[in-house]
């Protein structure tokens, strides 16, 4: 099993060009099942996750095929992927596929707004937190789906096709609302989803399909119109930057000092955590290439923050956040309101010589004036890169293990860390 090793203490300099988001690519490649005409997809970043949903749209009949580099590419240049769902050979999403990737218990919006049947598995847990899906088979019920669960799978058929209907979350939820906008496109009549999620991921969801012939409005705000469409085309579509990747990366030079290009990055995606990092004294500066972070030596000050859905912090952000705040000047407060259960990565960071006290869904970080490299445990995929951003400014050798959580979410991450002075290696064994 690979395993990362990172010796600390080198500051990053230099440019990190940001990858196309996961948490975009897995939707838009689901979003291929309505049509039968070919969706291109440019900017998809090489992930673990991608390579997982390929074999499960694959299972449904979906032909895929990679475009090849071509002259002047760059190394980082993210994929062309083509996706053709001419015909759809089987609506059922087996088990021993759906139980390795969550989000593609997805693709049930989709193969019952177009089949009219579904049979797919429940996702089942997660390190973060339970994670139902009742507010995605409360929205296949809005729409009129009738949903049975048997033996572990969730049963959808709507025999005559969805229509169109309001839907009203409880709470505000991605997953709920991509499941809502792909069954309602090809509804019959007009859907409303009010109190949607406002995610970026979820607009570019939207600008996509509206390409293929959708009609959809309010992407982006709480509440999302769509006007059923009997049939859906081909389209092109470049898959936005990944906001998580970026803050990942401008936490990272804020932990070691040192300046860094995020290239591609666009801050309005995630200015909620670009204001905390300039609340903890870091240098933010947006250009036409992208962000620029550095931090010249200064301390960093505390901060409070609390994860919300966008345009708040964001909660795939908070282990990084708090890995950064171990070295602040002072007590920091952080409170996680998504996930019940996110704080695996708090007794690996006290491994490295942090000080970090939870109670309940808050913990208190007191800064440290110095973390020590250690054998450490990825958990889940944003936790794991906190602890490569703790080992990054820690004295000596950290051994991250079980990386795969990694892949699962950052393209290439030692690769692009090294070519900035990170004394970082993945070590395959
Ligand atoms: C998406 O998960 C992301 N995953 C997550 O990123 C991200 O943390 C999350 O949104 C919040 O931003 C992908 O996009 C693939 P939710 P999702 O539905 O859609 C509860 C990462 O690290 N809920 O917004 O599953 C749920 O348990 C991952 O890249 C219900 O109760 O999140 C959670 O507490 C981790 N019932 C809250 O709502 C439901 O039916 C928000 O979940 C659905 C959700």
């Amino acid at each position: 099993m690979d395993r990362i090793r990172i010796v600390g203490g080198r500051e990053l300099n230099g440019t990190i060009p940001i990858s196309g988001a996961k948490n975009a690519t897995l939707p838009l490649m689901i979003a291929s099942l309505l049509t039968d005409q070919t969706l291109i997809l440019d900017n998809v970043p090489r992930l673990a996750d991608v390579v997982q949903l390929q074999r499960i749209l694959g299972n449904h009949g979906v032909d895929i095929m990679l475009g090849g580099k071509r002259p002047g590419d760059d190394e980082y240049k993210g994929q062309t992927m083509h996706l053709s769902a001419a015909r759809i050979v089987d609506t059922t999403a087996p088990y021993e596929l759906v139980s390795k990737m969550r989000a593609s218990f997805w693709v049930i919006a989709p193969l019952v707004a177009r089949m009219g049947e579904a049979r797919v598995s429940m996702p089942g847990g997660c390190a973060i937190g339970t994670r139902p899906v009742d507010l995605l088979i409360l929205a296949m019920e809005r729409l009129g789906a009738d949903i049975e669960i048997e033996g572990g799978y969730v049963v959808a058929r709507a025999s005559r096709g969805l229509r169109g209907g309001e839907i009203a979350f409880p709470k505000v939820t991605v997953s709920g609302t991509h499941t809502a906008v792909m069954a309602a496109v090809l509804a019959d009549g007009t859907t409303v989803i009010e109190n949607a999620a406002r995610e970026p991921e979820v607009t570019d969801v939207a600008d996509c399909l509206n390409k293929m012939g959708a009609k959809i409005s309010g992407a982006g705000t709480s509440r999302i119109v769509i006007e059923g469409v009997p049939k859906l085309n081909g389209a092109r579509h470049s898959v936005v930057p990944d906001r998580i990747e970026t803050g990942t990366y401008a936490m990272a030079v804020a932990m070691t000092g040192g300046d860094l290009m995020l290239e591609g990055a666009r801050p309005e995606l995630l200015q909620a955590a670009l204001d905390v990092l300039a609340r903890a004294d870091v240098n933010i500066t947006s250009t036409n290439r992208g962000i620029r972070v550095s931090r010249n030596g200064a301390g960093l000050k505390p901060v409070e923050v609390t994860t919300e859905p966008f345009p708040g912090f964001p909660t795939d952000l908070q282990a990084q956040l708090m890995a950064l705040m171990t070295r602040a000047d002072g007590t920091s407060r952080i409170t996680e309101t998504i996930f019940e259960n996110r704080f695996m990565h708090v007794q690996e960071l006290a491994r490295l010589g942090a000080r970090i006290h939870l109670d309940g869904e808050t913990a208190t970080i007191e800064g440290v004036p110095r973390l020590r490299g250690a054998p450490v445990m990825a958990t889940d995929l944003r936790a794991s890169v906190s602890l490569v951003i703790a080992a990054l400014a820690a004295q000596g050798e950290t051994m991250v293990n079980r990386v795969y959580h990694l892949d699962r979410g950052f393209e290439r991450l030692e690769d692009k860390l090294a070519r900035c002075g990170a004394e970082i290696e993945r070590v395959t064994s």
